[in-house]
């Protein structure tokens, strides 16, 4: 924690959560008891990442493509977000967190969808940090959802196609509501984006651990906070000119600076 400053946080973290299936593997038990050290380490990370101040994480916990995992695998995933929709209300209540998701949540089973409703209701209205949920998610799925929703609007004749601009289409991804992210961490030794946030990633900062999931902790968190403020964050510009942008600008601000 020391090699954090608190006064250049990235206002943004997006984590892959993977690794969970090798956890358990090399202990000799069930892929789903390596999801279930998982959210343990979901609310680790939760709790440090609020300790920091950091307004705003994403975490991937299920893609549109899990959906094509073994079925007893997905049925554990969805049963283990439902308990934990409900076990850890008085930890985002206490803590000030509200919850968010993103993804195409209509495809999880009714009872997911009721308790996360009533997570997302019963914690609206606090500021402290905004967790989100990637559920079914996929970003080019994000992104085809949005151009359709636009290309209704050009249909039904509310919006003209000559005004579509990065801001249109920002405005209608979810995953863009708590802005771009800053800092995007993927364990699991793996080094990939798998279809996460590519919008607002494209100029998030990337930190690979070779942890797996259910091993990563406050300390990792720390780590990789240390590591990202140790980057000069560029934006397509030149060094001199990146003094000026000490803040992250919106994505919709960087359109021309590649
Ligand atoms: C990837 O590991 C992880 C997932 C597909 C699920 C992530 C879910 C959790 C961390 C737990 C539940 C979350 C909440 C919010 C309660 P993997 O299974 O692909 O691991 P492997 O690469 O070792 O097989």
């Amino acid at each position: 924690m020391g090699l954090v400053d608190v006064s250049r946080l990235p206002q943004h973290v997006a984590i892959i959560m993977d690794g969970n299936g090798r956890w358990a593997q090399a202990r000799g038990q069930p892929r789903t008891a390596g999801h279930a050290r998982g959210a343990d380490a979901v609310r680790d990370v939760m709790r440090a990442a609020r300790r920091l101040g950091i307004p705003a994480l994403t975490l991937y916990a299920f893609s549109e493509q899990n959906w094509d995992r073994p079925q007893d695998e997905v049925d554990a995933l969805v049963d283990l977000l439902c308990e934990h929709l409900v076990s850890e209300r008085d930890e985002l209540v206490d803590n000030e967190i509200r919850l968010s998701a993103i993804g195409r949540l209509h495809k999880l089973p009714t009872r997911a969808r009721a308790r996360l409703r009533a997570l997302m209701a019963d914690t609206e209205q606090y500021d402290g940090m905004t967790l989100t949920l990637a559920l079914s998610y996929g970003g080019r799925e994000e992104m085809v959802d949005a151009v359709r929703t636009l290309a209704d609007r050009v249909a039904n004749g509310t919006l003209d196609p000559k005004t579509i601009d990065s801001v249109t289409l920002e405005d209608e991804l979810a995953s863009m509501k708590v802005g771009p992210v800053d800092l995007l961490i993927r364990t699991g030794g793996e080094q990939r984006m798998s279809n996460f946030l590519p919008w607002g990633a494209a100029y998030a900062e990337l930190h690979f651990t070779d942890e797996l999931w259910p091993d990563f902790g406050a300390n990792s968190l720390y780590d990789a906070v240390g590591c990202y403020q140790k980057r000069e964050r560029r934006f397509g510009l030149i060094p001199d000119d990146c003094e000026a942008v000490d803040a992250p600008l919106p994505q919709s601000s960087l359109e021309s600076a590649v």
